[in-house]
This record gives C-alpha cells, structure tokens and sequence, in this order.
C-alpha cells in the first residue's frame, strides 16, 4: 500500500463501517475493507478511489469462518494495519429467549463474538509486532450495557463485546495500541431490515416517530477516538439519539 495511514473495517459494505470508510477515506487514509457482499465493497471501492485518491483494498470476508479470519491478511501481503473497526455484527430475530430460533442464536454469537475475537487475534499480532501506536476499535452496544425484552443473545454478544474491549485493553497495557469501545444506541441502516429477514415495514417502525443516529454519526465517533492525541485513549463511548435515554427509554413524536 501507499505511505501513509490504514484502516482495516469489517463489515464495510453498509450502515456504520461504509460510513466509517468514507470518513476515513475523507481523512486521506488507505482502506482495508471486508465483508461478505464484495459487489457492494467493490462499487465503494471505485467511488471512494475516485473521490478522494486513496488507496482502497477489499476482499469477502465471512467473519463466522475461523480460517479466514485467521489468513485473510496474507492475501494482501500482510500489510501494517494502524487502526481496525470491528464492525462487523448483526441481530437476527425479536422475541422470548425459549421462542427464538437457536440457528440465530449461532448466527450472532459466531459473528458478533467469534468473528471479531478471530479477527481482533490475527491484526493484533500484526501490531504488537511492529511495535508501533496502533488502534482497536470494537464497534459495541447499548446492548451491551443494558438488556432489553426479546433480545437477550444478542444482548449477550454486545455484553461480551464490551468485556472483550476491557480484556484486550489490559492485555496490551504495555503496547502504544489504544483499544475502544463504541455503544451506539438507535442506529438507522440495514440493522433491523436483517433483524426482521427483510420486512421493511417493521424495520421502519423501529425508526419511528424519532430521529435516530446516522451511520456517518457513529464514524464520527470513531472518529474522535481515532484522532485524539496520542497518550489519549477513549475507553468507551457510548452514544444516543436525543430522545433515547437508555436502551428500553425511547420518547416518540407523534
Ligand atoms: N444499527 C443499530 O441500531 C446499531 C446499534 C448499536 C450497535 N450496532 C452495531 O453496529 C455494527 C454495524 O451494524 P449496522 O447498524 O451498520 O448494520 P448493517 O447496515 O446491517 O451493517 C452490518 C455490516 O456487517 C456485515 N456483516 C454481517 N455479518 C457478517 C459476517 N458474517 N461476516 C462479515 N461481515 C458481516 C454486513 O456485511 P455483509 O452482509 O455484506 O457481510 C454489513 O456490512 C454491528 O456490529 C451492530 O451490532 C448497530
């Protein structure tokens, strides 16, 4: 890759980590970006190289498949990566722990816990070994501080998310990385539309009647975390639509 400064995002392909792209690629950064629908990591791609000079990469990455996860750096050249954007996640289904199907039970705990421990596991050798300030950042929940009815698993996996992003912070204490924790509440992207298997009816009515954080929002958080100064880390932030005060609290217009 060019001189100069690389992200690598999973989960690049909508919502919150093309809007994390964009930014960087704003910021003049070269991209590293994955996630299963390559058509859409490749349209990117092209626009984002062309908008802004940068240097874009990108490959399908399923984060559930152990061994890519643990390769996929390779095809690349193994190249340095300052910054990754564990972003890659998902909710499948909303209803009662005994009613829920186990197979998305699978889906979520294998993407939003596995995928982005085996993830984290192979881009963090990388950083330790160079030696140089580098920068987690785990793309959380409000979920993961506060459970609500009817969405327990998934709740779990943002919980384990959050104690992962504070494990991995003692474990490279020693190291100039930075690791973060951001826990959106209300996001309006693709989330509930694959929550609900397509039904965009009842994705909509999640958004309803309040004005929900953006995509671009959220990288903007990233952002802030990213960029601050050096001996700065962010920890965690956690941020909310204003009519949103925790995770079940939400004030509707209308
Ligand atoms: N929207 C919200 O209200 C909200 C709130 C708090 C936290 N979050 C978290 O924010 C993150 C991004 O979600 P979003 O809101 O931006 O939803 P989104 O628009 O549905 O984007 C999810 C991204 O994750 C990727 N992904 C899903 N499963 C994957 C897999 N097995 N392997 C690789 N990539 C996979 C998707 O790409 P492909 O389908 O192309 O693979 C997509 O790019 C998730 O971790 C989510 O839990 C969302």
């Amino acid at each position: 890759m060019a001189a100069g400064k690389t992200v690598l995002i999973t989960g690049a392909s909508s919502g919150i980590g093309e809007a994390c792209a964009r930014l960087f690629a704003r910021e003049g950064w070269n991209l590293l970006l994955t996630a299963r629908r390559g058509e859409r990591l490749e349209a990117l791609t092209h626009e984002l190289v062309e908008r802004f000079g940068v240097e874009v990469r990108w490959q399908v990455l399923d984060v559930r498949e152990k061994d890519a996860c643990f390769h996929f750096l390779q095809a690349w050249g193994n190249p340095p990566v300052d910054v990754l954007i564990n972003n890659a996640g998902l909710a499948r289904g909303l209803s009662k722990l005994v009613d829920n199907d186990p197979e998305d039970w699978d889906s979520m705990i294998d993407t939003n816990v596995k995928g982005l421990l085996w993830v984290t596991r192979t881009v963090v050798r990388g950083m330790i070994e160079r030696g140089l300030p580098a920068h987690v950042v785990n793309i959380g929940s409000i979920a993961g501080i506060q459970a609500y009815p009817n969405g327990a698993v998934y709740c779990a996996s943002k919980a384990a998310v959050r104690f992962l992003s504070d494990g991995l912070r003692m474990d490279v204490v020693e190291h100039p990385i930075r690791v973060t924790n951001i826990q959106p509440g209300l996001v309006e992207t693709e989330f509930s539309v694959v929550r609900f298997s397509g039904d965009e009816s009842k994705a909509k009515a999640v958004y309803q009647g309040i004005v929900p954080l953006s995509g671009d929002d959220v990288a903007d958080a990233v952002w802030y975390a990213v960029s601050a100064p050096g001996h700065v880390q962010v920890a965690e932030i956690t941020l909310l639509a204003t009519h949103q005060a925790s995770a079940t609290v939400v004030h509707r217009k209308g």
